[in-house]
């Protein structure tokens, strides 16, 4: 067996838990802030990152929105998914289910079709270089049912470019049960289902995902540790987790990486998958996140690669029959 980098390096995965505005660097802040003339309460590159130190999800959440106030238009939506793009496959990603904010954006006044249209186009380079992507549109819970059903209504002339939907934003006091209804037509829409639970939430958050919303994938999902027969549920219907290891020690979910649960879930047979969540915010792509957790949990080759697969099988890619990893049928 090669050494633990040359397996991270070289094994072909998914990355199914990325903001794309969360691939915001600091320099293209700059960038995006001197083109488009918006004010900066930052006067270096430097400076961001050292605000960058977070107590919780929703002093990281202050900063996030904060920052994407610099996405104004197409070019800033084509350039931002197209570096997170070019910047996963040199990680040997095959293929992105890729989150997006559109009330993060509808919200300061930037219209939908900017977004999806800015999208799109680095979703079609990425495909051009042999990486297939797909969008889930995320509600932001910490806003209402009413607003989540309008960004629904929306985004239905853009139905087809459209895999799923998602649940995140500030968790606790939102529990997954707020979106039940929104969830219900999203599914009579044909989309599929994803929700962040249980990274600060409690385990019911997580049995509220699965059993009121539907999800089919639960992202993070740390605290359903805490809940034997939540376990079990997780590992007997292998519903995936995509876990974020650099984010939970950024956010304070884990104290220390060292103590991080993700071997912990691969012994329990959980169906886990290892995600960037946000990388410019939290200090590393997907493959800076497995040398991490690697390290500091002593995870096998063989850990690296169950991961990998596991993402890959959580993927909602259908392999082409006779074809590679990575071939998809996809919107
Ligand atoms: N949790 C909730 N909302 C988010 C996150 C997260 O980790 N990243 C971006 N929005
Ligand atoms: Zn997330």
């Amino acid at each position: 067996m090669p050494n633990l980098n040359e397996v991270i390096r070289s094994t072909p995965k998914a990355e199914l838990h990325i903001h794309v505005e969360g691939s915001l660097e600091p320099r293209m802040m700059f960038d995006l802030a001197r083109r488009n003339g918006v004010p900066l309460p930052y006067g270096s590159v430097e400076e961001v990152r050292r605000a960058y130190s977070f107590g919780n999800l929703q002093e990281f959440l202050d900063l996030y929105y904060e920052g994407m106030n610099v996405l104004r238009t197409e070019e800033d939506f084509l350039d931002l998914a197209d570096a997170y793009l070019r910047r996963a496959a040199a990680d040997n990603v095959v293929h992105v289910e890729m989150f997006f904010d559109p009330q993060a954006h509808t919200g300061r006044g930037v219209p939908l079709s900017t977004l999806m249209d800015g999208l799109e186009r680095a979703i079609a380079r990425s495909r051009e270089r042999g990486v297939s992507v797909s969008l889930i549109l995320c509600f932001l819970r910490h806003l209402t049912e009413g607003e989540a059903f309008e960004t629904l209504e929306a985004a239905e002339p853009w139905r087809d470019r459209l895999l799923g939907v998602g649940l995140d934003s500030s968790e606790v006091g939102h529990p997954p049960s707020k979106f039940a209804r929104v969830f219900d037509a999203a599914r009579d829409m044909g989309l599929r289902l994803v929700a962040h639970a249980g990274e600060e939430g409690p385990p019911e958050y997580v049995w509220e995902a699965l059993d009121i919303l539907g999800a089919e994938r639960i992202d993070h999902g740390n605290r359903a540790l805490e809940d034997d027969a939540l376990v079990a549920r997780l590992r007997d219907d292998r519903i995936p987790l995509t876990v974020c290891p650099l984010s939970n020690l950024e956010l304070r979910v884990v104290d220390d990486l060292a103590a991080h649960p993700i071997k912990r879930m691969l012994d329990l047979g959980l169906v886990a998958t290892v995600n960037s969540d946000d990388p410019a915010y939290f200090g590393g792509y997907i493959n800076d996140n497995f040398h991490r957790v690697a390290e500091a949990v002593g995870l096998s080759p063989e850990d690296i690669q169950t991961l990998a697969k596991n993402s890959l099988d959580a993927s909602f890619m259908v392999p082409e029959v006779g074809g590679g990893q990575g071939v998809v049928r996809n919107r």
